[in-house]
């Protein structure tokens, strides 16, 4: 039995699908414990793409638990839509397949609302670049102890009750202060009941059911969303998202005890992206970044903007590893890295004449970070389709043998393409014994 917690450590979209897809085939639960829709991972089994915002990546094999905890901002749209999908391709969730929390906090109409009248209203320099998805107010709401969760759902007479108080309060905002069309209570109600049926049978104590698949020797699987500098209380704030990415969000965000999780993964792409707005220290404005973008294909995977590309940088894999107690580190995408002669790793800051080894406090200190770098020998060879280090060219392991020193930790995994079969897995949490 082990319980192994797979995170990003960079500004997401690190390939944590991939990883927690590959490491399903040795897991028996699989639970995303925090995000929401604003998650895009993919996953590329035989040949096919799939991209899941909601629902686990370990959905894929069939038979294994999937979980959605407590910690996740749920759109019962979304989801179901999700579920459609996967029934037009042949597989049908059944709730043996898929369990909810019943504290999962639901995205209203009014929180996607929000989420864009907000973005709307800031100007520029100010916006965040979130995915629109309702994100943000859903969260707000939940800590100013406004929020919906799926038990008042299931409540007909509490869920009318806690809609009414909330858009009397909305829909003055949308009115008075935004200028924008307000929400119908009734409306929302009777789309939100038809939801409520369907969501019923899959809603349950998600702890519980962690807590008793852990004493039943199974192998569980977390899977988190975004990536740790994107985190509400250690990313690059306020250009974050609104939830705990970092591993210590999987007990919050699922009802484990922090004792309980055996060992956390971080995964680092080789380089370096970023969507959305907010400092990227070593992001690339030339031809470089270019290439990166182009070989990498980094387009985001929810809403198709470009993701913006640059260096490794050191100082934010070494606060990855600090901040989640990373035990090993898994690096994707280093095929794309191939055909690119002079390669660069940040090893610190530069903030207006002091050095920096860690990520500064200070907003507008990020902002005017200047990375540090040291220089690396890169490679021609297309490596997509090896199959263990020593398939590698030299300088490939070099790359890898910096990253390693940099982080102080071991890499686990080597993933040289977007399909499942092309990784190297060099040390299975799930087979330590
Ligand atoms: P996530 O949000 O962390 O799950 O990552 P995304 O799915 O948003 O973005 C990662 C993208 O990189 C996806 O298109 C993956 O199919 C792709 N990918 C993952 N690992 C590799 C890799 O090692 N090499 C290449 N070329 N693509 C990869
Ligand atoms: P995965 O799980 C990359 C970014 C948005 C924006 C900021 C806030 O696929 O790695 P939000 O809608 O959450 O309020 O937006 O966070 N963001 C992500 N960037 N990958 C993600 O998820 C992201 N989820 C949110 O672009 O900058
Ligand atoms: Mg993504």
């Amino acid at each position: 039995m082990a319980t192994t917690v797979v995170i990003g450590t960079q500004w997401g979209d690190e390939g944590k699908g991939k990883i927690v897809d590959l490491l399903t085939g040795y897991a028996d639960v699989i639970v995303r414990f925090q995000g929401g829709n604003n998650a895009g991972h993919t996953l590329v089994v035989d040949g096919k793409k799939f991209i899941f915002h909601l629902i686990p990546s370990g959905i894929l094999y069939g038979n294994k638990l999937c979980v959605i905890g407590n910690g996740v901002v749920l759109d019962p749209a979304v989801l179901l839509e999700e579920m459609d999908d996967l029934a037009a391709n042949g597989m049908t969730i059944s709730p043996e397949l898929l369990k909810i929390s019943l504290n999962t906090h639901l995205i209203m109409p009014y929180h996607k609302a929000m989420d864009h009248a907000r973005e709307a209203a800031k100007s520029e320099g100010k916006k965040i670049g979130t995915t629109g998805r309702g994100i943000g107010p859903c969260y707000e709401d939940k800590i100013v102890r406004n929020g919906i969760k799926i038990a008042d759902l299931l409540d007909p007479e509490l869920f009318r009750d806690k809609l009414e108080e909330n858009l009397k309060y909305k829909n003055f905002l949308f009115k008075e202060l935004f200028n924008t069309d307000t929400i119908s209570v009734d409306e929302v109600y009777g789309q939100y009941q038809e939801y409520a049926e369907k969501l019923a049978p899959f809603a349950t104590n998600v702890s519980v059911i962690i807590d008793d698949a852990r004493k039943a020797d199974k192998n569980i699987l977390f899977e988190g969303a975004q990536g740790t500098q994107l985190d509400i209380d250690h990313g690059t704030y306020p250009f974050v998202t609104s939830s705990n990415t970092i591993a210590g969000g999987a007990c919050c965000g699922s009802g484990i005890g922090p004792s309980k999780i055996d060992c956390t993964l971080g995964i680092c792409k080789a380089y370096t992206t970023r969507v959305g707005e907010g400092p990227f220290p070593t992001e690339l404005f030339d031809e470089t970044g270019d290439q990166l973008q182009k070989q990498g294909v980094e387009f985001g995977a929810t809403t198709g903007r470009k993701r913006r590309c640059g260096w490794l940088d050191g100082v934010v894999l070494q606060e990855a590893v600090r901040l989640n107690g990373l035990d090993g580190l898994v690096v994707t995408k280093l095929d794309v890295m191939s055909g690119i002669s002079n390669l660069k790793i940040c090893t610190s800051y530069d903030v207006n004449g002091r050095t920096f080894k860690c990520m500064p406090s200070n907003i507008r200190q990020t902002q005017a970070a200047k990375p540090v770098y040291m220089d690396i020998d890169g490679w021609d060879e297309d490596i997509t389709g090896a199959k263990s280090i020593d398939d590698l060219p030299v300088k490939a392991r070099n790359y890898l043998k910096a990253m390693e020193e940099i982080a102080g930790i071991p890499i686990s995994v080597v993933s040289v393409g977007p399909g499942r079969e092309q990784t190297m897995l060099i040390n299975n949490p799930f087979e330590k014994g």
